[in-house]
């Protein structure tokens, strides 16, 4: 039997609001780091059951968007509800395009593709980012990741307002490109505004850690010290009156950590694989792959 370290992270940013979530409410600053050992669950990865990616092949270009597939195909719709998502991918809008592909409702309840599908054991969604993929604007990376589209006429939620914007995941990082230097990474999870950039970003890096890096608390912070491929974690950002919280908890480790946001009016949550390479350096069997088990939004 395997002890395992029991981490209790809790940061209060100054000028963060106080919640009733964590123990401690009166530090500021305080990180908590809680030893103690007990036995954790790991099933989650064996029953995963993830199917071999396709990573050493050429991005398609092959838009399937449009085309409906048959009864028996299942797409990611089934598993994750994509009612407020769109999804970027790591290819080309059309055959031989520049451009990557974007996929928006309706299309994408019927939508799937190699780099985006059902895993074999029937039980998730993969998102898979080969090096060869196309990028988006502004990037040198490929992406597979959902974009929260926001309802028509807004741009995006207000971080100062008193409603609650929360995402919800349950993953687990399969891989990304290890081994080569410490700018090798997959962001999983991202509260951005189209205006101002990346407010939060959250992604697993180095051989164990998973990080937050965010626009208003400095150095990155780290939510997990000792993270291995496969295994399963539940992750979210709780946003209203001008701060997130962040919850990461991977079987008996968790984080929480409250996060000031600006309070601008157009932020939007995304998450999937934000694949961290650089194409025409890293080898081109290079890949990055998130599989998630469940996704939601309020
Ligand atoms: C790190 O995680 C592994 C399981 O992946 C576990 O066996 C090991 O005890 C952990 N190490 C620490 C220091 O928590
Ligand atoms: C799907 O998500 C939307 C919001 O994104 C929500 O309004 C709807 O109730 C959800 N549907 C189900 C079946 O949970
Ligand atoms: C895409 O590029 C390939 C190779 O250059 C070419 O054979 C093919 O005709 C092109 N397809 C389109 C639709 O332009
Ligand atoms: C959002 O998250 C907060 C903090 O966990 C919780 O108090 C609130 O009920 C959640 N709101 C919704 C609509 O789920
Ligand atoms: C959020 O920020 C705005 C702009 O700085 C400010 O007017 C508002 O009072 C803040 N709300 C809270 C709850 O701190
Ligand atoms: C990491 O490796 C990539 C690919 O070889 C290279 O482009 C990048 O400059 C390297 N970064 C650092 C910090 O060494």
């Amino acid at each position: 039997m395997i002890a395992s370290a029991v981490l209790s992270l809790v940061i209060f940013a100054a000028g963060a609001r106080a919640v009733p979530l964590a123990a401690d409410t009166t530090s500021s600053s305080a990180v908590v780091l809680a030893p103690s050992s007990s036995s954790s669950s790991r099933s989650f990865s064996a029953t995963a059951g993830l199917v071999s990616s396709s990573s050493s092949s050429k991005a398609t270009t092959t838009s399937s968007s449009s085309a409906s597939p048959s009864p028996t195909v299942l797409t990611p719709a089934k598993f994750l509800n994509l009612t407020s998502w769109s999804v970027q991918m790591p290819v080309g809008a059309t055959a031989n395009s520049t451009t990557f592909q974007q996929v928006y409702q309706p299309a994408l309840d019927k939508f799937t593709s190699p780099y985006f599908y059902v895993n074999a054991a029937q039980t998730a969604v993969v998102f898979n980012t080969p090096n060869t993929g196309i990028t988006t604007g502004g990037t040198t990376s490929p992406r597979t990741e959902l974009r929260q589209i926001t309802p028509v006429g807004t741009t995006g939620w207000d971080a100062y307002s008193s409603t609650w914007h929360n995402l919800t995941i349950s993953a687990q990082i399969d891989r990304y490109p290890q081994g080569y230097n410490t700018s090798s990474l997959v962001i999983f999870a991202q509260i951005l505004s189209p205006t101002q950039g990346a407010e939060v970003i959250v992604r697993a890096r180095d051989k164990k850690l998973i990080e937050m890096c965010t626009k208003t608390l400095g150095p990155c912070i780290n939510l997990d010290t000792n993270y291995s491929f496969g295994e399963p974690f539940t992750f979210a950002f709780s946003a209203s009156n001008n701060m997130t919280l962040v919850t990461y908890r991977k079987g008996t480790v968790s984080a929480l950590v409250v996060v000031p946001l600006r309070p601008y009016p157009d932020f939007v949550f995304k998450t999937g694989s934000y694949c961290l390479m650089t194409p025409t350096t890293f080898p081109a069997t290079e890949y990055c792959q998130v599989t998630m088990t469940s996704l939601k939004v309020v």
